[in-house]
């Protein structure tokens, strides 16, 4: 069981408390997705509670989001409503020196790249066990496929270069399902020498709806570390 003194748990705490006092009043915010932004999201709602922020619109990036947001009180929009995104906040599997990401380890890469990409201001939120010299080396990337092509998809992503695998859900009993009713390829790359090439690549296979390479999308990443045993960002 993990308990808040989990080193990496408190990384996240902290790093999403950051990104949350950095939201101002009058904004429109995108939440991301996953349990960096999770803490964002529940300070986000503490301040609006404790009447420090006011006038605060969210556009989630997943079901979960959109979950979270309603349960810690944040009043949500749609893209179809609004002409602008403030700034948006969200985490990654993998940064690198040039704030390039790889996402999708929650299956909401998709979605997250169309909220994040529209902020003025997009803050990534991570702890330090995150940062990578090359994208690719730890974390595999996540491909949103529609179901009826995920066969040519698989081979065409092997075709690049890839180890392609569909992503199986809980105790492996079916494939995990996207909020767009999608499946999700989870590719190794040996070495992903070149972000924004591979990017649009994949993205050009028929039956590919979007990949988890963030290339030049990200403007602050906020790390967590521990350093001499106290959380920092
Ligand atoms: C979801 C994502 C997440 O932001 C990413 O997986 C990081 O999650 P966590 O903060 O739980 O480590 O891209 O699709």
């Amino acid at each position: 069981m993990t308990t808040a003194a989990d080193p990496v748990i408190v990384m996240k705490q902290e790093v999403g408390k950051a990104a949350a006092n950095r939201v101002q009043s009058d904004s429109i915010v995108g939440l991301g997705t996953g349990s960096t932004t999770a803490y964002a999201i529940e300070y986000i709602g503490e301040r609006l509670s404790q009447g420090e922020l006011s006038n605060i619109v969210g556009v989630p990036t997943s079901f979960q989001a959109e979950v979270l947001a309603k349960k810690y009180g944040i009043p949500l929009t749609t893209l179809d409503a609004i002409d602008h995104i403030d700034v948006a906040i969200d985490g990654a599997d993998e940064v690198d020196p040039q704030k390039n990401l790889i996402k999708g380890g929650g299956a909401a890469h998709t979605r997250e790249k169309v909220v994040d990409a529209l902020a003025n201001e997009f803050i990534v939120v991570v702890d330090s066990g995150k940062l990578t010299d090359k994208l690719g080396s730890t974390f595999l990337l996540p491909v949103e496929v529609i179901p009826m092509a995920m066969t040519p998809a698989i081979n065409a992503l092997a075709k690049l270069g890839g180890k392609p695998e569909l992503r199986m859900g809980i105790k492996k009993a079916g494939p995990v399902v996207t909020d767009q009713g999608n499946l999700v390829v989870d590719v190794k790359f040996d070495s992903i020498d070149n972000p924004a090439e591979l990017e649009k690549a994949i993205n050009n296979i028929p039956g590919v709806l979007e990949n988890g390479l963030f290339v030049g999308v990200a403007d602050i990443v906020l790390i967590g570390e521990i350093i001499d045993g106290k959380p920092t960002v």
